[in-house]
Parts: C-alpha cells; structure tokens; sequence
C-alpha cells in the first residue's frame, strides 16, 4: 500500500489528500494518492489520549498532519512544494454519526465528543480545510473506489467488525451515510453487543458460536435491503478464515482487500470529494 517517495510520477497537489483515521487506540492518517488509494510516504500513528477528550485529540491530529507535511516537503527531492502541502485538505473518519460536520454519537471515545462542531475546530487548528465523516462510511468509501466493491453495481453494504460494528450502504458506487447497521435490533437487543470483533471475547465465544451470530445477522440484513453484496472489513474480516465457512447467506461476502488502510484511503477521498462523498 505505501507509495515510494520520489518513485516516477509522483501525484500533483490536486491527487493527493490526506485521510486521518481516528480510533479508540491510535490516530493514523497519511497522504493518499487519489488516483490509486496509495500512501505517499509512511503512515504516521500516534495513540489516541484518553481520556479523549475532542481538543487533545485534535492536537494530536494536528501533529499526525504535520509529521505528514514534513515527509513530503523536507526530502531531497520533495512531493509538494510548502505551499501546496499547506493547502493539502484532510479527511477525518470518527467512530460517530456525523452530520453537517458535527458529531452527534460516540462509540468507543469520550462522550464529550457528542455536539462537538469538529469540522470547524479541526479546520482552525489545522490551518486547512477539514472534512469529518462516519469511520465504517468513510473505510467503505475506499472499498468501493479502489477495493472489493470497485464497479459493483446494485446495493453494497460494507461491514467494519471491531469494537464496534460498523456499516456502510452504497447504491451504484453512492453512499447513504449514517446507516448505523450495526445498531439494528436482533433478538431483543442490540446486534453489535452480539455480533462485533469485542463480542467474541467478551462472551468468550468459539469462532463457530460466533459466526452463527453473525450468519444471523447478515440474513437479517439481507432480508431487509436485499443486497448485491457484503464486504466485511476492519479488524475481524483478517481472521475470516476461523468463519467464513459458517455464512449461509444466499448473498456473495467477500473480505475488504484495502483492510487496515481503508480509514486513512477513504479519509482521503472525503477530504478531496467532501460532503458530495459522504452523500450529503
Ligand atoms: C458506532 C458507529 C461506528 C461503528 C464502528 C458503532 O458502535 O455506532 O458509528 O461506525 O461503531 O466504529
């Protein structure tokens, strides 16, 4: 997935963007090639504060930012000139539903985060335009540009299992943001206390127990948006070999191909397409 610096061709200001995924453990962004999903340069990853709290984290996207800037202006032969890194916009995937900028839920990060206007207050510490959306919409974003849903047509739903359970629906390549899937009532209670990466070792189940869950799961889903296809990606789609052979949906699952550089690809994209990308 990383791009050598100075390798032939390198992308112009106007191809590259910088995508920040922040999760409960670690802030990570890089610079994105937007024509092929690339990093151009090293990722950079810094543990989330905790408590976090919105301003400390914003710092410390602050400092992901210009540990990426310096990468790319300070080489012998640089990517962008200081001035045109300066401009460089950046895209924020948030554990959150996110709204006109706004962050409106929390999973997994500090409730104070709720009603926090982060597009703005990002884009003051930053110096530069700041676009925030949904974690599990904005790593779809990359599955479906540059991933296992490139050129799908019909109803795309992406599922991040981690902590939580995130999902993203597309219709044509087109986001519909905020489902909130993993939320959806099974069983009289919430799916992803059931069926997220968390769940298996919280209720210390097998892999096999598990997936009967998440079999569930994935019928109710299908019998409610009949989709063309499942992605499954985040954490818990590295270890589908332990599960796979459990789904009995009548619908194809395939396993995200960008994996962990989803967030930070698809950060990118939101950044360069803004609210057009996330559908607003
Ligand atoms: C949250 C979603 C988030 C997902 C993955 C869920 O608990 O409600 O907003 O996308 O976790 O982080």
């Amino acid at each position: 997935m990383r791009a050598e610096l100075g390798t032939a061709a390198p992308p112009s200001r106007g191809e590259m963007a910088i995508g920040i995924d922040f999760g409960a453990s670690a802030v990570k962004g890089a610079a994105v090639d937007l024509r092929t999903g690339q990093f151009v340069g090293d990722r950079v990853r810094i543990l989330t504060p905790q408590p976090s709290l919105p301003r400390e984290v914003v710092k410390v996207m602050g400092t992901v930012v210009d540990r990426i800037v310096e990468q790319l202006t300070t080489r012998a032969e640089p990517v962008l000139s200081a001035a045109d890194a300066a401009a460089l916009p950046v895209g924020v995937g948030i554990p959150s539903v996110t709204r006109g900028g706004v962050v409106l839920t929390a999973a997994n990060i500090d409730t104070s985060w709720i009603g926090f206007p982060a597009e703005r207050e990002m884009s003051l510490a930053m110096g530069r335009p700041v676009v925030v959306g949904n974690d599990a919409d904005v790593a779809g974003l990359a599955e479906v540009r540059f991933g296992a849903g490139r050129g799908q047509r019909g109803t795309t739903i992406v599922l991040t299992i981690g902590t939580g359970m995130g999902t993203a629906l597309f219709v044509n390549g087109r986001l519909l943001p905020n489902t909130e899937l993993g939320h959806i009532e099974m069983k009289n209670r919430d799916a992803e206390e059931r069926v997220a990466e968390s769940a298996r070792s919280r209720l210390n189940l097998s892999w096999k127990d598990w997936a009967a869950g998440f079999d569930d799961y994935l019928h109710l889903l299908e019998r409610l948006f009949w989709p063309d296809l499942f992605i499954l990606g985040g954490g818990g789609s590295k270890r589908s070999d332990n599960y796979m052979q459990y789904l009995t949906v009548k619908t194809p699952v395939v396993i995200a191909t960008l994996k962990n550089n989803a967030g930070i690809a698809g950060g990118a994209l939101l950044a360069r397409d803004g609210a057009a990308a996330s559908g607003e």
